[in-house]
């Protein structure tokens, strides 16, 4: 291979340069650390190393969900950069036939300008060396796989002339056993903010919180992806409120009730066609409605679910059979009515799970309503960002990569929070299913009541916090943090020539 640059000369001095504009993060730390050294000596700088290696070492094997998110990725996007990626680079697009010749006989390399990397896969951006298509990279997908040791390896393109490739570095639910959670013995020990579903992998418990950030929930995902898992996961864990009548379901299945005809007798009410689901609908929107004339009238601001006014959980499998497959004269008033449910009764207690296998937006003209968005196995990589929202999939959210043997597992995306995260639910078997239904219907069974904010007492503020009472004004002041996914760009220059 020929050190050369089209129409450029390479001396030492410009090459040097070049490094520098290109890596000023890299360079300013030697150049910092060799300051360090010189002004304080190497002895205080080598403790100060050994201080922040411990410091950190300490913090990841602490919580390192958090260690993650604040410096490994950063640290891991640096290091894979130059070790994984760089150091390599050369001789595995050359192993893979992915470079060109010029008119002058220089060969030129496809170059690296960023390296983003999460706990699961890490994002490459190229920038394609002349005379090359993203179909070239595609023909040598595997080779590339295997030759960088990744599990899978994926091209996007970016825009012309830029590709990205995501490379699969682990697979965390392949050893990860998902246990289902206990049945909660009572009321009491149901919390509405942590509903245990699942993990994440990091193997964090995955909850759902139902007054906070996930009011409305939508599942997309391909058939047998796992999105019953999903919903029946949450049914788990609110079964003492079910029972006690503090929650209320309200389930339609239009495909015959195949899924959720199994637990009918737990429900308030239950559909299994599209006409009785729009009926449903109607009487759901029609008590929420008086509900919120209700409380409005009373001046209630904060909602707690009570005998008279549980928590109205509506239930929708296979959304597509009522918004998309439906006669027109089922689906106009559907549409209406489930926009109805997302937008005007958080305060007063109406919440939506939603299931689906398109989640386009002919299918779901409504998704954006969701503040909660679950992405399983999908079958395109469009599908991605139409289920969770615009650039989750560049944000590393490759839910159509996900295998067809890990189902359960799926990409969350909730509102204020930026980066997509993989999770994966227990799986309730039809066993599970009838114990729970033979639990949420033992009538006989001794009901503690809810925990309320002190009425008794005057001075409420001296009394403990009611874990389940909802203050509506406190969603609109959600927590806004916004997370960058840590990456190393170098975007600068035109392609090296090797
Ligand atoms: N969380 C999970 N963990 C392990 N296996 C699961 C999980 N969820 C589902 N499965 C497996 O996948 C199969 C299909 O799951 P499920 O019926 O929930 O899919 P679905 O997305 O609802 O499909 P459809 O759209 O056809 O209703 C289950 O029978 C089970 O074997
Ligand atoms: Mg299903």
């Amino acid at each position: 291979m020929r050190d050369t640059r089209v129409a450029t000369e390479r001396t030492p001095v410009r090459a040097a340069a070049r490094f520098v504009a290109r890596h000023p993060r890299s360079v300013g730390s030697v150049v910092v650390l060799d300051a360090a050294v010189l002004w304080v000596g190497y002895q205080t700088v080598l403790m100060a190393a050994g201080i922040a290696v411990v410091a950190g070492a300490s913090w990841r094997l602490l919580d390192r969900p958090t260690f993650d998110r604040f410096a490994g990725r950063l640290l891991r996007a640096w290091w894979r950069r130059w070790w994984s990626y760089r150091r390599q680079w050369l001789r595995i697009m050359t192993a893979c036939n992915l470079t060109t010749i010029d008119h002058k006989g220089n060969t030129l390399a496809p170059r690296v300008t960023r390296v983003k990397s999460t706990w699961s896969w890490d994002t490459v951006h190229v920038r394609m060396a002349k005379g090359q298509e993203p179909e070239d990279f595609e023909k040598v997908i595997n080779r590339l796989a295997n030759s960088f040791k990744a599990r899978s390896t994926n091209v996007r393109h970016l825009k012309p002339g830029r590709i990205a490739l995501d490379f699969q570095r682990r697979e965390p639910f392949d050893d990860m056993f998902v246990p289902l959670p206990d049945l909660a013995e009572s009321v009491e020990a149901v919390d509405l903010r942590r509903l245990p579903i699942g993990r994440d992998e990091y193997g964090r418990d995955f909850t759902l919180d139902l007054l906070g950030r996930d009011l409305h929930i939508l599942l997309g995902g391909a058939t047998g992806a796992g999105k019953g898992s999903f919903m029946w996961a949450l049914l788990r864990a609110l079964a003492p409120l079910i029972r006690a009548g503090y929650v209320r379901l309200w389930v339609i299945d239009p495909k015959g009730g195949m899924e959720f005809g199994i637990g009918e007798e737990m429900y308030y009410e239950f559909a299994e066609s599209d006409q009785a689901g729009q009926k449903l609908i109607t009487k759901y929107t029609s008590i929420l409605d008086a509900r919120k004339l209700e409380l409005g009238r009373q001046g209630v601001r904060t909602f707690t679910p009570s005998l008279e006014t549980p928590l109205e959980l509506l239930i929708c499998d296979e959304l597509a059979a009522m918004t998309a497959y439906a006669d027109k004269a089922i689906r106009a008033p559907f549409e209406l009515d489930l926009s109805k449910a997302l937008t005007q009764y958080r305060a007063v207690g109406g919440r939506t799970v939603a299931a689906s296998q398109e989640p386009t937006k002919d299918v779901i003209p409504m998704r954006g309503l969701f503040p909660t968005k679950i992405a399983l196995r999908l079958d395109s990589a469009s599908y991605v960002d139409m289920c969770l929202g615009e650039g989750m999939r560049d944000a590393g959210a490759f839910a159509d990569k996900i295998p067809e043997y890990l189902a359960g597992v799926a990409y969350v995306k909730k509102d204020g929070r930026r980066e997509p995260l993989r999770v994966r639910a227990a799986y309730t078997t039809d066993d599970d299913i009838t114990e729970l239904v033979k639990y949420c219907t033992d009538r006989g069974a001794t009901v503690t009541p809810i925990r309320r904010e002190a009425t008794d007492d005057e001075h409420a503020g001296q009394a403990e916090k009611d874990i389940y009472s909802f203050d509506f004004e406190s969603i609109e002041d959600a927590d806004d943090e916004i997370e960058e996914i840590g990456y190393f760009e170098d975007d600068e220059g035109d392609e090296e020539i090797a």
